[in-house]
């Protein structure tokens, strides 16, 4: 990544100041979702629960979720709230150090994991009104000890403490997932051979002029899926539905899973890897956590026969390399979606 200012900073120096590089156009600018919040609470609701015990009307409810919608909220995971709590203190304590501390861990610039300002590849661009720290958790030793926060102490204690139980939730959603595809439970969580996780601090000040700026910018999860904890009182997240953009109003202790473009392409486009982005508001600082679970570099990704089948054998998507996807996903960032090549 490009050096480019920090936002946290900016805003304690000058909590009116908006440089010019982060304004938007009128015709990306966030439109109010305001008119779309009966969408809003639609967005479907996962009884993880229920999922697991083997609950077909609940597998139902998650097939058509990934299908209509793309994302969905989970409750009743089991993750316990001192574990969510937990993350979310040892992450605010973090980014509430003095800067030289968190630039210690700052984003090499060839990297997108450590503590900076991630996708920034050109001078031209519109920046994010956000802050991020980004590292990959599993498979472990692909840790970079040189980016990992050493402070606050607990935060290694923390970050393992919710990660195991992430991956957890990815696990059996993922078990839950291969089922609505009609195949064995453990079949799609092999197809990762070694999955991969990361996680994604994303710390967004209070902005002056939430009308024109964004948090982050709208693109879609090159994982194969998800799962966000955010803010219980702040929200900010908005995904595209039926071509408008509608908010993820935030349930106390829910995980907010979504299905990334891996198993958009597995599925044949049958799953939905949506569009979302996140808007800002004047008042408060908001945070949000994203796992991402993604297969090995190695990885051949291409739409499944079976699910191909059912649709008069066309494969909709390319065969790719899960590495090589991820890569030119990143440089295409700063365009937004449609990086899944149709065949
Ligand atoms: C993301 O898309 O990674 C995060 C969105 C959010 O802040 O809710
Ligand atoms: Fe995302």
């Amino acid at each position: 990544s490009l050096p480019v200012p920090n936002v946290q900073e900016m805003v304690m120096r000058d909590p009116l100041e908006i440089p010019e590089r982060y304004l938007r156009n009128k015709e990306d600018m966030p439109k109010s979702a305001h008119n779309t919040s009966h969408l809003s609470s639609q967005i479907p609701v996962i009884d993880f629960s229920s999922l697991t015990q083997g609950n077909q009307e609940e597998l139902m409810k998650l097939d058509l979720a990934c299908k209509d919608w793309g994302f969905f909220q989970v409750i009743n995971h089991g993750v316990a709230s001192e574990v969510l709590q937990g993350m979310k203190d040892a992450a605010v304590n973090f980014f509430e150090l003095p800067l030289e501390e968190k630039n210690k861990i700052s984003m090499p610039p060839d990297d997108i994991q450590g503590y900076g300002h991630a996708y920034v590849v050109s001078e031209e661009q519109t920046l994010d009104w956000q802050d991020v720290l980004m590292f990959i958790v599993y498979p472990r030793r692909y840790r970079k000890h040189r980016i990992w926060p050493t402070k606050p102490t607990e935060f290694n204690e923390m970050v393992e403490a919710y990660s195991s139980e992430v991956k957890r939730v990815a696990e059996e959603l993922l078990g839950s997932i291969s089922l609505a595809m009609g195949m064995e439970k453990r079949t799609l969580q092999k197809m990762h051979k070694e999955m991969l996780q990361a996680l994604r601090v994303n710390y967004y000040p209070q902005c002056p002029m939430p009308d024109n700026v964004l948090g982050l910018s709208p693109h879609s999860d090159t994982s194969s899926i998800t799962i966000l904890m955010q803010d219980d009182n702040v929200s900010g997240l908005q995904i595209r539905h039926q071509r408008e953009w509608v908010l993820v109003k935030p349930i106390p202790n829910a995980l907010v899973v979504n299905v990334g473009d891996v198993i958009e392409i597995w599925s044949n486009g049958k799953y939905r890897s949506i569009e979302h982005r996140a808007v800002t508001n004047d008042t408060y600082t908001r945070l949000s956590y994203a796992s991402f679970m993604a297969p090995s570099d190695d990885v051949e990704v291409e739409p499944l026969d079976h699910m191909a089948d059912s649709q008069g054998s066309f494969q909709m998507y390319k065969k790719v390399i899960y590495g090589e996807y991820l890569r030119e996903s990143m440089k295409r960032r700063m365009e937004g979606k449609a990086y899944t090549e149709m065949a």
